[in-house]
């Protein structure tokens, strides 16, 4: 039963794979209902206690933000796949919103802060601007060469249309082209 079904937990996601359908993963958004609860109480003190709004609503993450980020951000990758078909997407397949179909990717096993270095140089650093995504190398998969899996933030939409390419150019300078 162990090998039978996988789970990865990410901070919007969970996904699931499994044997029983080796080809896929599932991706069901995650709706923190706890976490959203205790930021709306936060907001509530923020605003009747008139904190200086400048310094200090900027990292008060909403409500909004830990119910329904998993949500949007399955939306907009599936959106964008479509709509993009970039190849250095992992596609994705089907989007409920809440539950999203994804082909499944073998990890990279590749050093996390060489591989970084690389997508750094190949990008002249642009991936600088969007550090949660591209300085995690479990963003990153194989299939039929690299892939990213997680797209649904516009920030790192926006790097992979400019310097997609250059991403796999550079990966595939460094560490060999796979197929
Ligand atoms: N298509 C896939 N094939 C294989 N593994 C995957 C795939 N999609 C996701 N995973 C695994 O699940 C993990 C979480 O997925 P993903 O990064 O899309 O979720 P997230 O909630 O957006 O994560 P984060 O915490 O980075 O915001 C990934 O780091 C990866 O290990
Ligand atoms: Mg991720």
């Amino acid at each position: 039963m162990g090998e039978l079904f996988q789970i990865h937990k990410g901070t919007s996601r969970v996904v699931l794979s499994s044997s029983l359908f080796p080809k896929v993963v599932v991706k069901v958004a995650r709706i923190r209902l706890i976490a959203g609860c205790i930021s709306l109480w936060k907001w509530k003190r923020f605003l009747l206690h008139r904190f200086p709004w400048k310094v200090y609503h900027r990292c008060l993450p909403t409500p909004a933000g830990f119910w329904w980020k998993g949500v949007v951000e399955n939306w907009n990758e599936h959106n964008f796949y479509q709509e993009n078909k970039h190849p250095l997407l992992q596609p994705t397949l089907f989007s409920m919103g809440l539950v999203n179909i994804q082909t499944r990717g073998q990890p990279l096993k590749y050093d996390s802060g060489k591989f970084r270095e690389c997508l750094h140089r190949a990008t002249n650093g642009a991936v600088a601007a969007d550090g949660h995504h591209f300085d995690n190398i479990n963003n990153f998969c194989f299939w039929n060469g690299l892939k990213m899996v997680d797209y649904g933030s516009p920030n790192t939409q926006r790097i992979i249309e400019s310097c997609g390419a250059m991403i796999k150019e550079g990966f595939d300078r460094e560490f060999g082209e796979i197929v």
